[in-house]
């Protein structure tokens, strides 16, 4: 990684942004994270004043609202975050003097999740698919990467699915405790994709920022599973059983894609980092748990 240049790190309190400073740190690179608290991205006085400051070569937009079924009814808040953030962020970061590299992370609920459209694309959607989201989540996320798209120049999108690491909140946690705290427990086993790792995420987030790519490009380990086999094998060698259920003895506020794995090629082609099986990502994480 080029370590003189100077990174900001925002929504540094999330799963994602606390990989990004842990990676910084180790690789005693010179950067600033900032939490919700510290910064909010939807406050333009804020980003300007901090953009000014610290002058940054690379920003990295790790924020977002990301509380997939309470933004149903959260809409204007998801808006707000998902959206109008990016929107200023990417206008501060085009109007500021330094034009720093602006990374943006999206999803793979862009798009629609046909179980159809795995014939069409078998190894996942490409990045040009039409976006077509099923829930509010996913619809901001869209909007966001819109709105980055046509102000800022000097950007790279990313979108990740099922992202897990050992910060925060994510599946892998939550399939950890459920096993501690029950005999038995119930996946669905009819929606499909491929997870993402903080960790990997990060470092070839962190190569793609150095090697001057900019654009939009999809993140996530290689191979495609089940939330039902995702949690198999997370909790493998455990006394917990473990039952399939549908996705229609599950329901959720807000609907989920049934298929929404992202064709990773162009990534592999210009990734200077190995993209791994998911099994072999989610081992990695699981040694590092526990
Ligand atoms: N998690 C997934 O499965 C998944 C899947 C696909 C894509 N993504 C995308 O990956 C990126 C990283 O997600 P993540 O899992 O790391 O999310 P996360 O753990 O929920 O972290 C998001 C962070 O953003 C902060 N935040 C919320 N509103 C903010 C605001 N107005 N200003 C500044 N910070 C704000 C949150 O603070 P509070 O906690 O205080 O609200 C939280 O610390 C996001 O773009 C997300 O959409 C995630």
């Amino acid at each position: 990684m080029n370590a003189k240049k100077k990174y900001l790190i925002l929504g540094s309190g999330g799963q994602l942004g606390m990989e990004w400073c842990a990676w910084l740190e180790k690789q005693g690179a010179k950067y600033r994270g900032l939490t919700r608290k510290e910064l909010d991205i939807t406050c333009l006085d804020a980003l300007e004043t901090l953009l000014d400051l610290q002058k940054p070569d690379v920003v990295v937009n790790c924020a977002a609202y990301t509380k997939v079924d309470q933004a149903e009814d959260e809409q204007q808040m998801a808006v707000q975050v998902n959206q109008r953030g990016p929107g200023l962020l990417a206008r501060c970061c085009e109007n500021s003097p330094e034009k720093p590299l602006l990374v943006h992370y999206s999803t793979d609920y862009v798009f629609p999740g046909r179980l159809a459209d795995r014939s069409r694309w078998p190894d996942g959607y490409p990045i040009d698919a039409p976006a077509e989201p099923v829930n509010w989540y996913g619809q901001t996320k869209w909007k966001g990467e819109e709105e980055v798209r046509a102000a800022c120049a000097n950007h790279l999108i990313l979108r990740v699915s099922w992202l897990c690491g050992s910060h925060g909140n994510n599946f892998v946690h939550t399939m950890l405790r459920l096993a501690g705290e029950r005999d038995h427990l119930k996946v669905v086993a009819d929606q499909y994709g491929c997870p993402s790792f903080t960790e990997p995420v990060t470092r070839i987030s962190s190569d793609l920022a150095d090697s001057g790519e900019t654009g939009t490009f999809h993140v996530s380990s290689n191979g495609e599973t089940s939330w039902y086999d995702f949690a198999k094998a997370i909790l493998r060698g455990r006394k917990v059983r473990i039952d399939p259920i549908t996705t229609a003895e599950w329901p959720t506020r807000a609907a989920r894609p049934a298929w929404s794995r992202l064709d990773i090629t162009a990534l592999a082609d210009v990734s200077r980092t190995r993209i791994l099986p998911w099994q072999e990502d989610l081992d990695l994480l699981l040694r590092q748990i526990s």
